[in-house]
């Protein structure tokens, strides 16, 4: 095999609670990821030379070894001591340095396909403990599930059993906003006390969506929303249009909102379209 081709998904936080500070300088947290239907797509072509190397269509993604792409191919070569490179080719679609986890995503499809490309054999728990050294967000999409449980740096995952599926609205503004200085500005205590992350799950599994609703919540919002105060008027504006469900993805800047159907997504989304900002649709995938 010389070539594999790959989709490779984003997610959204649907509950993300800080829970202390550890003494590596991460923030020990509870989350709920969702897998949402936004997708790079990757291409993996094999080489004999062992060089790795990464092309990108967007601008703003580095192809060198600050690609999290790169660090996990590099770390494959280095533990498993193959001697073949790659090629990466990383078609972009997911926001970059959105909230929704796409360089985190593209790694982990890097370290699944590479797994094949190169025979390796190693196990999911193998390529996870290779993933968490990487990156917090890396392991969930090694687990083939649509929710999942995130612990630890959210580098621990618990699979959850949930048949129904979201609709999303999401607005993604163009402002920066780096996940490094919205954990360095969050302040433990400030914290919003709504319901557990159990209660959460609970209701997920049920497809109680009104219920659930309420539930969501991420402890970095009015951190983020501090930072960038756009944030807050792109909230207003989901609200003034009916949305009440409305949520930061991660460290953001991604805005989603849940919504009941398709249908009311692209009226929702039609409504949303302008003032410089990306709006997309997803469902969970
Ligand atoms: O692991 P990742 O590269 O996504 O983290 C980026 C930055 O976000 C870290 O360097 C750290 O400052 C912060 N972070 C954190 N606690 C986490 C995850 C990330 O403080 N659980």
């Amino acid at each position: 095999m010389k070539k594999i081709r790959l989709k490779s998904p984003a997610k959204v936080n649907l509950y993300l609670k800080v829970l202390s500070k550890r003494p590596d300088g991460f923030h020990e947290l509870e989350t709920v990821f969702e897998r949402i239907g936004l997708f790079d797509e990757i291409s993996l072509i094999n080489n004999e030379s062992g060089q790795i190397r990464i092309q990108c269509n967007h601008p703003d993604v580095p192809c060198d070894e600050r690609n999290l792409a790169h660090k996990a191919a590099r770390l494959l070569q280095q533990t498993t001591k193959v001697s073949n490179g790659v090629t990466i080719r990383i078609k972009k679609n997911i926001p970059v340095a959105a909230g929704l986890a796409g360089g985190s995503s593209n790694a982990a499809t890097v370290l699944m396909g590479l797994n094949r490309l190169w025979k390796l054999g190693l196990s999911r728990r193998r390529l996870a403990n290779l993933a968490g050294t990487i990156g917090s967000d890396i392991t969930f999409f090694l687990y083939n599930t649509p929710f999942a449980l995130g612990q630890g740096r959210g580098e621990r995952i618990k699979p959850l059993r949930v048949d129904k599926k979201l609709w999303h609205v999401l607005v993604v503004p163009h402002v920066k906003l780096l996940t490094r200085d919205v954990f360095g500005a969050f302040k433990l205590g400030l914290t919003n006390q709504k319901g557990s992350v159990n209660i959460l799950i609970r209701h997920l599994k049920k497809s109680d969506l009104n219920v659930l609703s309420c539930l969501l919540t991420n402890d970095l919002e009015p951190v983020a929303m501090r930072l960038c105060p756009r944030l807050k008027k792109i909230k207003r504006r989901f609200q003034m249009f009916g949305a009440d469900r409305v949520l930061l993805s991660g460290s953001g800047p991604s805005i989603y909102a849940l919504i009941d159907s398709k249908k009311e997504a692209q009226k929702l989304a039609r409504k949303l379209t302008g003032n410089n900002n990306r709006v997309y649709i997803a469902r969970t995938i």
